[in-house]
């Protein structure tokens, strides 16, 4: 009776966040992830940031619950920083000391007094996000594909149960791109990853679970796999050559080298010019802003 049961994973209920100047940000979002790389996508000015730093509590929320592991993290802030990792996505200027100097001055904040286990720490890190070679160099000099990996390492001293990385991969080429993919995806086998983007075919590749948000609200959620599978039979394709008028009612345009091709929802297909459509992650985005309320293309 009144015994509280453990629970792993990430539980958002409720959280609300109105700005000064009343944009509202934050419109009551619930979310449960369990395991793994959970995938948040959405526009511009969605809240992805704002739920994102309210996660990592560098801000607080006007209203609603959340808990990691059990741990309530508006209660006790410091024990959840502990078990924390967080890549914002504008990453400060770094001071002109090296990578393995400002790794050591951050592990030891967050706990790692004794210097063997320091040591070791750093080494494993710079290890992990291929940085050995280039450790003894100031992070000020580095390119922005190794900025964002020292930044992964830094996110991941202690080996938090939730890592938080917002639009990580913004800038990089598709090398580190891929890097930094491989370097999440073996963090996923022990935390949970929350990584944000615009990038749907990131998501796609990566994520079972995802949410899509839109102006502060959860508009789907679920298994990338199911949401994509939903829509099978339903989407239709036609190729409309350049110069020609693009008729109404497109899910979404892309441009190709031969034309426009349109992507329209319908029970049948809408005449012969169409074909099917497999659906994508990309389909099921536009789908679920469009049914949001807030008309795409
Ligand atoms: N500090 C702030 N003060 C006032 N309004 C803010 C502040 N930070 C964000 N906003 C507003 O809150 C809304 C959500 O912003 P947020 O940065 O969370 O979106 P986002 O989904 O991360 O967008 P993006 O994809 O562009 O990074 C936007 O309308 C933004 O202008
Ligand atoms: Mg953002």
């Amino acid at each position: 009776m009144g015994q509280r049961v453990d629970e792993s994973g990430l539980k958002i209920s409720g959280l609300r966040k109105t700005y000064r100047g009343g944009v509202q940000a934050l419109n009551g979002v619930d979310l449960t992830i369990e395991s793994g790389m959970y995938g948040l996508l959405g526009p511009n000015g969605a809240g992805k940031s704002t739920l994102m730093r309210t996660l990592a509590t560098l801000q607080s929320p006007d209203e609603g619950y959340m808990t990691m592991d059990s741990v309530d993290i508006l209660a006790e802030p410091n024990r959840h920083r502990q078990n924390l990792g967080y890549l914002p996505q504008h990453i400060g200027a770094y001071p002109g000391i090296s990578a393995r100097n400002l790794l050591h001055r951050f592990a030891w904040l967050k706990g790692f007094a004794d210097t063997v286990a320091r040591n070791y720490e750093v080494d494993r890190l710079l290890e992990k996000v291929n940085l050995v070679e280039a450790a003894h160099r100031k992070v000020a000099t580095y390119s922005g594909g190794m900025m964002r990996r020292f930044g992964i390492a830094l996110a991941l001293i202690g080996s938090p149960r939730l890592v938080i990385v917002d639009e990580p991969t913004a800038g990089l080429d598709p090398e580190e791109r891929n890097r930094f993919h491989r370097v999440l995806s073996d963090v996923a086998t022990y935390a949970v990853v929350l990584l944000s983007t615009h990038i749907v075919e990131d998501i796609e590749n990566l994520c079972r679970e995802l949410a899509v948000i839109q102006q502060g609200k959860i508009v789907v959620d679920g298994s990338t796999k199911d949401l994509i599978a939903q829509w099978t039979g339903r989407l239709w394709t036609k190729t409309i050559p350049h110069g020609e008028q693009i008729p109404q009612g497109s899910l979404h345009l892309s441009a190709r080298p031969d034309g426009t091709r349109m992507v329209l929802e319908g029970e049948a297909k809408p005449d012969d010019g169409f074909e099917a459509h497999r659906p994508t992650l990309e389909d099921v985005y536009y789908l679920a802003l469009l049914n949001a309320g807030q008309g795409t293309a």
